[in-house]
């Protein structure tokens, strides 16, 4: 894999780069996400060398049209349209930012790309276009005419076999950006040799998107001494006990999994709840004492998905509490992902330092860490 950091200025002034970011984010949260933080230094690379950038992007899961059409009704619906980024990122930056949208063809798009004075712009949600989450090449091949190289900073998306994020490499010099090479050094440490006590902390709704990496940390060199388990996948568990859950949510699909796993010594759940009109809303004094008790001691964590219905403040005190505890232990390395779980993090009155990474990736990296291949870092390689 090539790395957009080894790039001089001679091999970057006066060309155009297609930059893929991962601004899937709600634009109320976008001033603070690190998915914007943490492509700003890249575009400020692009730039400082001399490049023009096109920043690429998805928004959301809008339907698809066959052919950019500008009277289309599907196109530009305000929920899914990327042009109000235009103008955070432009904020972030002090500089510009050109948003296009698709009421241009191709054609047109170049000519105002190679025609401005402007040297950053931001192409409209990719995710309009019917190729793009088909990893069609024409797509692909329409994209690369675009520039003269093509860096990957979405590790968020690097999941998904889309045009922007893997075929488009067939046609452009592609490489990782900061931000992508940022994640695969630090989320490579707990994939290659987590320092004892390893403990792996689950929570979120569902545990169906967790069992690879479950699996993963469940044997071998890798395995982790803990799994503390918490929020709505906790429920999964006590059904396997035939426990009563009341109205709680759970995942009858994945209970005969949640079986095999309580067969794991290392599987600790949670002694207490808080909870509510028949349902478990957030883990209990006695369960947020237990877990922090074990996470002070640990040298490696990682972390996904909340402890529980976090968004209301009367259910919020497991996952905070869990955010102080990981902060507090400033010799673990801890890695933590998914969106609502960074956004605890973040929203935490405590100072991040800097053995904690916080991955931009949800589902991303949840699949990186269960070991397998992601298609736009295949891509790359
Ligand atoms: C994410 O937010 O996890 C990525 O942008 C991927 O989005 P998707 O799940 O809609 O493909």
């Amino acid at each position: 894999m090539k790395f957009l950091r080894n790039l001089n200025k001679k091999e970057i002034v006066g060309k155009t780069c297609l930059l893929r970011v991962d601004l899937n984010i709600a634009e109320k949260e976008a001033k603070n996400s690190p998915r914007i933080l943490g492509i700003l230094a890249t575009i400020e690379f692009l730039t400082n060398n001399g490049a023009k950038v096109v920043i690429l992007s998805h928004r959301g899961r809008p339907k698809p049209v066959k052919r950019i059409n500008p009277k289309s009704k599907i196109l530009n619906p305000k929920e899914f349209s990327l042009k109000p980024f235009a103008k955070i990122l432009s904020k972030l930056l002090k500089k510009p930012v050109h948003f296009i949208d698709f009421s241009k063809n191709w054609k047109e798009i170049l000519a105002t790309i190679n025609g401005s004075k402007n040297n950053i712009f931001l192409l409209e949600n990719l995710r309009f276009l019917a190729g793009e989450e088909k990893n069609d090449r024409k797509l692909a091949k329409q994209l690369a005419r675009l520039g003269d190289f093509y860096v990957n900073d979405a590790f968020a998306v690097s999941h998904r076999n889309a045009a922007s994020v893997s075929a488009i490499t067939k046609f452009l010099p592609s490489y990782a950006g900061l931000l992508l090479e940022k994640e695969i050094k630090n989320l490579s440490v707990v994939m290659k040799n987590p320092k004892r006590p390893f403990v792996v902390i689950l929570g979120g709704a569902k545990i169906s998107d967790k069992i690879g990496l479950i699996k993963k940390f469940s044997a071998g060199e890798r395995r982790a001494d803990y799994f503390l388990i918490g929020g709505g996948i906790a429920n999964n568990f006590l059904l396997a006990q035939s426990l009563p859950i009341g109205d709680s949510i759970f995942e009858e699909s994945t209970v005969n999994f949640a079986k095999k796993m309580l067969k794991n010594k290392k599987v600790i759940l949670p002694v207490d709840y808080a909870i509510e009109n028949r349902k478990i809303l957030d883990i209990g004094p006695n369960t947020i004492k237990m877990y922090s008790d074990i996470i002070k001691k640990a040298k490696t964590i990682i972390w996904n998905g909340p402890m529980g219905y976090f968004e209301n403040p009367k259910f919020a005190k497991g996952s905070g509490e869990i955010a102080k505890a990981i902060i507090s232990n400033k010799k673990a390395f801890s890695a933590i992902g998914g969106g609502e779980t960074a956004s605890i993090i973040h929203n935490s009155k405590f100072i991040i330092h800097n053995n904690i990474f916080v991955s931009t990736g949800g589902g991303a990296m949840l699949e990186y860490l269960a070991g397998k291949k992601l298609s736009g870092i295949e891509a790359l390689k």
